[in-house]
């Protein structure tokens, strides 16, 4: 059995790549400390899957524990999630941000020296870009001028993934750069499970039409982009795991000491008001909102060149952004206050 170990399996993203990787034959461990998760993820997932889910509740830099856990489990590989994400939090706590997402993986690292994995797939992020000069943003487009520590903890995350990657004798490596995960799995069984106030726009979006916020506050209408509101690439989350599943086999045939990053999005941007409006238009639920000041730091407009996933491992996304709006709104109506 090809057994994984997935760090931050309880979260957003993590949760439902254990669901593809169940299902494509793997055999998920997570590893979550639930700081940013809930523990009835799962049981949502047993559910789900209708078979036993291996959790320990930990964090991933107890290395002695997760030492246990790899010979315990026979665990061949990892998919690396466990990180804080939050572009405006980071701002506020940097310190906490290269703690969790730097010298943790880097400690990481040091351990796994000791351990017969060999094969690693990083959560990156298209923030490692910057705003773009051209698009749709290639796997080759220049890093710029990081725009938050978050985004200066993944450019930091993939050099060190890489760098320790080349020349190794038994580590063969991925860096997936993430647009904009959105959506939910269609069972509505798991979902985003933002604490607190959410920061991105499509859990206060589905919170807002659910009658949680009194209206949703479009930052900024004033850019140069055809309806003046910015433009993201908003990918499916259920597309986004099922690229982590094509990377992990694609991994398997490469030699050791391979790396390379690859961009998991649509290829399509999308605006703020598009999203607005297809929202309204696919549940045919209005949504209050106003119009207000831009967001320190928000980009005006990035979308993903998809040609590289393509290429290497047969992966584009088959979702729709209505696909995904329907399913977030699922998820939304299953959730309490
Ligand atoms: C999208 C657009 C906002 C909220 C995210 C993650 C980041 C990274 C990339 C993973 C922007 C607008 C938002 C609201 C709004 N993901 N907006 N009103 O900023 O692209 O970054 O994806 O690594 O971690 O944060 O996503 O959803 O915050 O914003 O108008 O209430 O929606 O201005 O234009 P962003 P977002």
């Amino acid at each position: 059995m090809k057994t994984v170990l997935v760090t931050g399996g309880a979260g957003f993203i993590g949760s439902h790549t254990v669901v593809e990787l169940a299902e494509s034959g793997y055999k998920p461990v997570i590893i979550d400390d639930f700081s940013n998760s809930k523990r009835s993820v799962i049981k949502a997932l047993e559910r789900l899957l209708g078979q036993k889910v291996t959790c320990y509740e930990q964090n991933y830099q107890d290395t002695h524990r997760l030492k246990e856990v790899i010979a315990k489990e026979g665990i061949e590989s990892i998919i690396h999630f466990a990180a804080f994400k939050s572009v405006g939090e980071s701002a506020k706590k940097p310190l906490q941000y290269y703690a969790n997402n730097v010298a943790g993986l880097i400690e990481l690292f040091i351990f796994l020296n000791s351990t017969p994995i060999n094969s690693f797939v990083f959560s990156s992020s298209c923030t490692v870009y910057g705003e773009p000069d051209e698009l749709p943003v290639t796997e080759e487009s220049p890093l710029k001028q990081a725009t938050s520590p978050y985004a200066k903890t993944k450019q930091m995350g993939e050099a060190i993934v890489e760098d320790v990657t080349n020349g190794s004798e038994k580590l063969r490596c991925m860096s997936l750069r993430y647009f904009n995960p959105i959506g939910a799995h269609p069972s509505a069984l798991i979902g985003e499970l933002p604490l607190g106030k959410p920061n991105n726009l499509v859990p206060f979006l589905t919170q807002t039409a659910a009658g949680w916020h009194k209206e949703l506050t479009v930052y900024g209408d004033d850019y140069p982009t055809p309806d003046g509101s910015p433009i993201r690439d908003y990918i499916h989350v259920v597309d986004l795991a099922k690229a982590h599943v094509k990377a992990l086999d694609y991994l398997k045939n490469k030699e050791a000491g391979f790396y390379d990053k690859v961009n998991v999005g649509t290829g399509n941007g999308n605006s703020v008001f598009d999203v607005l409006h297809t929202f309204e238009k696919v549940t045919g639920v209005q949504l209050p909102y106003k119009v207000g000041s831009r967001r320190e730091g928000d980009l005006m407009s990035t979308y993903a060149s998809t040609k590289k996933a393509h290429e290497l491992f047969g992966w584009s996304n088959e979702r729709s952004l209505e696909d995904a709006l329907l399913d977030a709104w699922r998820w939304q109506k299953t959730l309490h206050r």
